[in-house]
């Protein structure tokens, strides 16, 4: 299952890195993001862990914020394009191959610990969880930011397959590319857990399982990260959500 993943994002690095990596070169994105993350983390500087760091979005955003970043992923394609975006920008962070639930840190090292649009992708999401607590100091903080578009086409609401089909021109005349709404084939996609679960209220068991404290989830989150435009084009893919927790 773990090759499988890790070959499927190998094999869609450069197309994923170019689709998502405005957040960091336009200002308007980053500044949306970074309002996030200040809201998220604070203003101190801290220690923090980006995993599934892919392209290196976030770990960059950090890094510019002023935190010291490690950046970890499972695919070297996706660390390859994360090693070029923080070039060009020339921040200085660390990127480091290595598996999402089994980390090669010592315990309580970090003091926040981020992933965005990860936990879908990650076989067992609670060891996973318990791992990156594991890593966390003591008041270390946990950022979650994913979302419920990884259902597949099929079990999406008629409305939503719809909706889907009218933002096809309207992406095609906008960003200039064909759009690709399921990140995976049907059968990887059926066996994630993401796929079956009902989402942020799993999260939120298995944060409270774990014993994770001050748990919130921001209602807003969707809202704020998208324009009017970027809805009309990507609502019907679902919610997007931002889960805040403490060790
Ligand atoms: C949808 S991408 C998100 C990338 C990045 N976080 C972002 O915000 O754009 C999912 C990432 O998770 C990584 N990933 C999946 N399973 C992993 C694992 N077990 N350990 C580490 N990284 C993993 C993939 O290689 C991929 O880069």
């Amino acid at each position: 299952m773990k090759d499988r993943i890790k070959g499927h994002w190998n094999t869609r690095s450069r197309e994923y890195d170019k689709n998502v990596r405005q957040v960091i070169y336009f200002r308007r994105d980053k500044r949306v993001w970074q309002r996030i993350l200040a809201g998220a983390l604070g203003s101190e500087p801290l220690r923090v862990l980006d995993v599934g760091t892919g392209p290196g979005i976030m770990a960059n955003m950090l890094a510019e914020m002023g935190h010291q970043v490690t950046g970890i992923d499972v695919s070297e394609g996706m660390l390859k394009r994360a090693r070029d975006n923080s070039s060009s920008l020339h921040n200085s962070l660390e990127f480091v191959l290595g598996d999402a639930e089994n980390l090669p840190f010592e315990g309580e090292s970090f003091d926040a610990v981020v992933n965005r649009y990860v936990l879908w992708t990650i076989p067992d999401p609670k060891r996973a969880l318990a791992e990156w607590r594991r890593i966390l100091k003591p008041g270390g903080r946990m950022v979650i930011i994913d979302g419920t578009w990884y259902l597949r086409t099929a079990d999406k609401p008629l409305r939503n397959r719809i909706w889907q089909h009218l933002s096809v021109p309207l992406i095609m005349l906008t960003e200039r590319r064909v759009p690709r709404y399921q990140d995976m084939d049907d059968d990887l996609m059926a066996r994630l857990w993401s796929s079956n679960a009902r989402r942020p209220e799993a999260d939120i068991g298995i944060l409270e399982d774990l014993g994770f404290e001050e748990i919130d989830v921001d209602g807003e989150f969707s809202r704020r990260l998208m324009t009017n435009l970027d809805h009309l084009k990507n609502g019907h893919c679902g919610e997007y959500f931002l889960i805040r927790a403490v060790k």
